[in-house]
């Protein structure tokens, strides 16, 4: 089997390298991929975006599975392309993806489902959010209802600041088209949990839970970034929450779809806080999670390639998925700057030393070739991820790991997974 994944950061060069591994698949193509998927795949200069152009390729080259890595493509449709011209393709449709895509959809959804949330309000027109604003006296948080590639909300402690993000995505446009409508919602408190979950339409296979640490700065700091380091699992993911997550938030909510006639197919992440309440939907993603795939991947026994392809085709029922029992961390390594401008062009050194250790892998996100160096080219430059038997020990390596690596104003956390260790 030849297979395409579709992105350029460290998802994809994680997707990249688990398929690669199957004894089904002979070839991976990445479009475009990364200097990592360079090494285990053939990368092939095609964006994302280019629908037509990704669909010509796939026909010409007879490839047997393509999978979708970011949201942006999803969001626009490229599923549906895809199904057209009846080429087999791992992702939502642009109607299922629309629970990503569109918070406010999204949040009616989740009630029409009684899926457990943040209360919430949506808004089109400024005067009105400034007006419900204006009469909240707890901390609120302000979402751009579209794409802004997670860094569309701003939590506003002091309900003042509600007031200054509505202008900023209302008025000055800070998100584009992203902000034309706002969702308003209540501020909720409690551990963040990331779930991962296959469906097919139908049949729901819960991946190994996983947390993400999304502020720049250690103890949970600074803006937010795409995710500055996963781990997985995490010990408040008991097996009771892990089931009430599936019963109460999962299950409604894509049988609320079914029921809309917009089966969703493919991957669905529930970004969950845990709260003295139980635990509440803080957004859907229509996709895996960057960086908690460097994360849950690497524990994955089982084929990748028969987990998406039985998704794919309608055969979840049939899959049962093998874990590593060990845990894993996964350290984000950034640019000097990030999540504000940065820099490029810094070259990169020791990452051989880094995976000459027991149990690490480096995945690439912002990374490329240079003839024969290795430079940074994004804000997310690399995961590195360690196995280890306990999370002290994962978290242990994947730091070795992180201080063989270097390259210029490199910046990360020291404290990933440092809050469930103790
Ligand atoms: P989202 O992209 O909607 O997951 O939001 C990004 C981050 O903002 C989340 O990971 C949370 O840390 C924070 N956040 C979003 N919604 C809320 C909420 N209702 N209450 C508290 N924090 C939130
Ligand atoms: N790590 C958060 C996300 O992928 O949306």
């Amino acid at each position: 089997m030849k297979v395409l994944v579709i992105g350029s950061g460290g998802r994809e060069h994680v997707l990249a390298e688990r398929l690669a591994r199957s004894d089904h698949v002979k070839k991976v193509f990445c479009a475009p991929g990364n200097g990592g998927t360079a090494a285990i795949a053939e990368n092939v200069p095609l964006e994302p975006d280019a629908h037509q152009d990704l669909v010509k390729f796939t026909k010409e080259c007879h490839i047997d599975l393509t999978v979708v890595g970011p949201e942006a493509p999803l969001c626009a449709g490229i599923v549906d392309q895809f199904q057209a011209a009846d080429l087999p393709i791992f992702g939502p449709t642009q109607s299922a993806a629309r629970l990503e895509g569109d918070k406010a959809y999204a949040k009616k959804l989740m009630h029409a489902a009684l899926v457990p949330t943040a209360e919430a309000r949506s808004f089109d027109r400024f005067e009105d959010a400034r007006t419900y604003v204006a009469t909240r006296d707890t901390p609120q948080v302000v979402k751009a209802s579209g794409l802004a590639a997670g860094k569309g909300v701003v939590v506003c402690d002091d309900p003042a600041d509600a007031l200054l993000a509505l202008e900023d995505i209302m008025l000055a446009r800070r998100f584009g088209d992203a902000g034309t409508t706002v969702v308003v919602e209540e501020k909720l408190t409690g551990p963040e949990l990331s779930v991962l979950a296959v469906v097919d339409g139908h049949t729901i296979y819960v991946l190994e839970p996983s947390q993400d640490h999304k502020p720049v700065g250690e103890g949970d700091t600074g803006p937010n970034t795409g995710g500055m380091g996963a781990y997985s699992p995490p010990p408040i993911a008991t097996e009771a929450i892990m089931s009430q997550i599936e019963r109460e938030i999962l299950v409604p909510i894509v049988n609320g779809l079914e029921c809309k006639g917009v089966p969703y197919c493919g991957l669905l992440y529930a970004g969950l806080m845990l709260t003295a309440a139980g635990p509440k939907v803080l957004e859907f993603n229509c996709r895996v999670g960057d960086p908690e795939a460097q994360a849950v991947l690497p524990r994955l026994r089982s084929d990748l390639f028969e987990l998406l392809h039985a998704t794919v085709h309608h055969q979840l029922e049939e899959v049962r998925l093998q874990w590593d029992p060990r845990p894993a961390v996964c350290v984000v390594m950034a640019s000097a700057g990030y999540p504000c401008p940065y820099e490029k062009g810094k070259e990169i050194r020791g990452i051989e030393t880094a995976e000459a250790l027991d149990g690490v892998k480096v995945y690439h996100a912002g990374t490329k070739r240079l003839e024969n160096r290795l430079v940074t080219s994004g804000g997310r430059v690399l995961g590195v991820t360690a196995l280890g038997d306990d999370l002290a020990a994962a978290q242990r390596r994947a730091y070795e790991a992180v201080d063989c690596i270097s390259f210029e104003g490199a910046l990360f956390r020291r404290d990933i997974a440092a809050r469930a260790i103790g």
